[in-house]
């Protein structure tokens, strides 16, 4: 991966302050891939501390033609942050700006630079009796300039919606260097076309964001999660259903976890058991909310036994049992559970239409024990929402040959499968390299053909992020 000449990296560094170039191994540090799959390149790393200092960067690299890949936390799970092969560009990170400008809870409003992480506004919506929803595993690292690019989802996003829903506005330098400042606060906006838009779920391709206005809800002072042992996955939507009859509004997180990864976690991290009923699935149900949940939870699971959807179930009683079913939930990867293989296989981040859950995972497991029947094949995650993780990998070395032989036919297969129930390959973790050759089929050519215009406008010279995203940029 070519890096920028000395001379412009020197020129950088007198336009912002010491700390803000990384070289070397300081900079390589920044570039670890999380999921240990990529190798590490060398890599300039420029970290301005303020919006002036990233529109002096963006303009240096558009005078020299040097290309800008802008990051965040660097948790991404989709190669968006991987540098071009084919020409010097610099990583961006947003690591210094990392400012929260103000929490406004009469606006319900907090205002923050992109590399603050979620987890510290979560906090300072906390601390004014608020609450900042989006939420999910990497909330310590992950940043609100990160889950913007990739329109970042998470286990809230059946009640909250994904980033997109959680921003109100943002700030972001474009491809000259000007800075646009697009922070409103407004609730209704009907004056044009909302160009926030663009950005959230950009992954970096027309701008750097900078800064953004997050919305703040009512905080829910009574969460209790319920993991009950359910018949089948057909019984998941009528759950949900059941769900929004007794606790209206309540229910904050609606996930699968599947039996086998329990007996898992147990091993490895010596999460307790939780639930032992012999079924296949369980789901795990958290309800939020200003009032007292006890009674609704005890309905809902009521009407799911009576309705012979749940066999068994338990309900968290304390804090901290709370607190290690979601512990039990964020570690079910394979990146914790199989480490020593999980690079080797797919993750799959795909979402359905909601009433299409069951039948997507009967017919990826169906397509898996086909194509490569070594293979472990299993899914969690936010069927609420529509978005399952399908994760099929080799769990022993004798399995590695033949599941590298089958991978590209389980794509295909994945591929075929995803379309064919008109769900996307990328529900929040973005497109970044890993899907751009894949995503194509997903949408009509003629919206691949708006977004590329929309590209061409905004960064005529391809200066952000380039070969992400968009397939087939050049057309
Ligand atoms: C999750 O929901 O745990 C992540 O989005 C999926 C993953 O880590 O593979
Ligand atoms: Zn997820």
């Amino acid at each position: 991966m070519p890096v920028p000449t000395d001379a412009f990296v020197d020129h950088l560094r007198s336009l912002l302050d010491d700390r803000a170039i990384l070289t070397g191994t300081d900079a390589l540090d920044r570039t670890a891939d999380p999921r240990g799959v990529l190798s590490r390149e060398p890599v300039v790393v420029v970290r301005p501390a303020d919006v002036v200092g990233v529109a002096a960067t963006v303009a240096a690299c558009a005078e020299a033609g040097v290309a800008i890949v802008p990051q965040g936390g660097n948790t991404g799970l989709s190669y968006g942050t991987h540098l071009p092969a084919d020409r010097p560009a610099i990583l961006l990170s947003v690591s210094r700006l990392n400012r929260i400008e103000s929490v406004d809870p009469d606006r319900w409003t907090i205002t923050a630079q992109a590399g603050v992480s979620i987890q510290a506004i979560q906090e300072a919506a906390s601390s004014v009796g608020r609450k900042f929803a989006p939420d999910w595993g990497a909330r310590g690292t992950a940043t609100v300039g990160g889950g913007i690019s990739t329109d970042a989802g998470g286990t809230n996003v059946v009640r909250y919606g994904n980033m997109r829903d959680n921003v109100m506005g943002i700030e972001a330098v474009l491809a000259d260097g000007r800075v646009w400042d697009g922070r409103r606060s407004l609730r209704k906006d009907s004056s044009g076309y909302d160009l926030k838009h663009l950005f959230i779920g950009g992954e970096g391709t027309l701008g750097v964001v900078t800064s953004a206005v997050l919305k703040l809800v009512p905080a829910t002072p009574y969460e209790t999660s319920t993991l009950a042992a359910i018949t089948g996955l057909d019984d998941l939507m009528p759950l949900l259903e059941l769900g929004e009859q007794h606790a209206p509004g309540a229910i904050s997180g609606f996930e699968l976890i599947p039996d086998m990864a329990m007996d898992r976690l147990t091993e490895v991290l010596g999460i307790p058991r939780f639930i032992d009923a012999g079924t296949e699935y369980c789901v795990l149900v958290r309800l939020a909310s200003s009032e007292p949940v006890d009674d609704m939870i005890a309905g809902f699971l009521k009407a799911g036994v009576e309705a012979g959807h749940i066999v068994d179930a338990v309900v968290a009683g304390t804090a901290d049992q709370e607190a290690t079913l979601w512990v039990m939930r964020d570690e079910i990867t394979p990146m914790t559970l199989w480490t020593e293989h999980q690079h080797l296989g797919l993750k799959l981040d795909t979402a359905v239409p909601i009433d299409q859950i069951a039948e997507f995972v009967r017919q990826i497991s169906a397509r898996s024990a086909e194509i490569a029947p070594g293979a472990l094949c299993y899914g969690f995650g936010h069927v609420g929402d529509g978005n399952i993780h399908m994760m099929i990998l080799p769990t022993s070395d004798e399995a590695i040959e033949p599941w590298l032989a089958a991978k590209p036919a389980m794509e295909a297969a994945i591929d075929e499968t995803v379309f064919g129930l008109h769900g996307t390959l990328s529900a929040e973790h973005g497109v970044g390299l890993l899907l751009r050759d894949r995503i194509g089929p997903q949408k009509q050519e003629l919206e691949w053909e708006m977004m590329r215009c929309i590209k061409r406008a905004l960064d005529p010279e391809n200066l952000f992020n380039p070969g992400k995203l968009i397939p087939d940029p050049e057309v």
